[in-house]
């Protein structure tokens, strides 16, 4: 018997793919590199994802149909492909991307956003490409503090895979979990679900070269910070607290997550915040309202630099709300802190990759 293409297409357009209930021709998943050389027949077919979970059953079918309505005798070779090529390894994910800050806090509202929304400002201020990821699955507030709320962010086709495309504010590139969730929704989503989102916010988008990739991650300890451990080899953390007791014993949990054995990033250093209350009236008058020096004091006990101190102005509050961070304004005495704390961290940084060896990700126990 002679084999010609025709035969094999009516063959396969007995198989139907259960993804969308067309048969393999109408779905458009059979190549165009149909090769027939007497008796033997080989092809691709393809599918959207490296990990569709019907690829081996529709190899098998495929393989059947031809041996049921050609002959038997049909020496079939089936190679898969797929539409989209597959995110890379964790641990070679963003491997355009030279240094990964995790901005970290025991707990909420102490101004860990502020700190890492105007870090990465000033970083680029001082000339640096940044990237800044909102990773706080639960309060995820980058989109209101650059303004870009309504922003969606688009996908395009990019080295055979289709890449989020961040968005572009002030100089650095953003992308936020609250771009994909609605914030009410948040504490619905499964662990699952948001370890997904944030891998693909990480592995999917197209960050391009940076010198600085900022992540904003959730306040306290949390599935969110497992995935990223995992994910990205993160160079170091920052931890914000606050002068007070109870936040301070919180900063020390958040420090001991990233420094034990098991994890070991590296802490760059602790930032101070709300270190005294400044009204904007009396610019040079420091009221310690909520203690003095406590983040100074908790930075000695651990051993680790205190990056800066940023005072309470009402200022800050106000510019995070209408989507300008201070650090966009260097002659603010608040625009000059954060400066001085972006400088601090690019000094604990240099040192910190002379010194130490670069972080490994954090495997995964099967
Ligand atoms: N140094 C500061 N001075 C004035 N307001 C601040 C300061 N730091 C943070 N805030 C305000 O406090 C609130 C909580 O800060 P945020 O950065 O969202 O905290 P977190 O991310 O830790 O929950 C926000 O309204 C913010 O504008
Ligand atoms: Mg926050």
């Amino acid at each position: 018997m002679t084999l010609y293409p025709k035969l094999i297409h009516d063959a396969l357009a007995t198989v139907r793919y259960p993804g969308n209930g067309k048969n393999l021709i109408e779905a458009d998943m059979v190549a165009d590199n149909l090769r027939i050389d007497g008796m033997n027949v080989s092809f691709s077919l393809i599918f959207d994802r490296p990990t569709d979970p019907f690829m081996k059953s529709m190899v098998k079918a495929a393989e059947t149909a031809i041996h049921t309505y050609v002959s038997p005798d049909v020496r079939v070779t089936i190679t898969t492909e797929s539409r989209q090529a597959a995110r890379p390894e964790p641990g070679k994910m963003l491997p355009q991307v030279r240094n990964v800050i995790a901005v970290s806090s025991g707990k909420g509202g102490v101004g860990k956003s502020t700190v890492a929304a105007n870090l990465a400002v000033a970083l680029v201020r001082l000339g640096y490409r940044v990237g800044l990821l909102d990773a706080d699955i639960f309060g995820p507030s980058m989109p209101k503090m650059f303004q870009v709320e309504d922003a969606r962010p688009y996908a395009e086709h990019k080295d055979g895979r289709d890449l989020i495309v961040p968005i572009e504010k002030y100089g650095l590139k953003l992308l936020s979990i609250g771009f994909f969730v609605n914030p009410d929704q948040a504490t619905l989503w499964r662990g699952g679900m948001a370890s997904n989102a944030l891998k693909q916010l990480v592995g999917d988008a197209d960050w391009g070269p940076l010198d600085y990739f900022v992540i904003d991650t959730p306040p306290g300890t949390s599935d969110i910070h497992l995935t990223l451990l995992q994910t990205l080899a993160i160079t170091g953390a920052v931890i914000v607290t606050t002068p007070q007791q109870v936040a301070l014993a919180d900063a020390r949990k958040g420090v001991d997550m990233y420094r034990n054995d098991k994890v070991g990033v590296p802490i760059l250093g602790l930032v101070e915040n709300m270190a005294w209350f400044t009204p904007a009236e009396l610019p040079d008058n420091r009221y310690y309202i909520f203690g003095r020096d406590g983040g100074r004091h908790l930075a000695d006990e651990l051993g680790v630099p205190l990056l800066g101190q940023i005072p309470l102005v009402q200022g800050i509050c106000e510019s995070g709300d209408q989507g300008s961070p201070v650090a966009l304004d260097p002659d603010t005495t608040t625009g000059r802190a954060f400066l001085q704390l972006a400088a601090a961290v690019v000094r604990q940084v240099d040192r910190r990759n002379v010194e130490m060896p670069p972080t490994h990700i954090v495997e995964v126990r099967k």
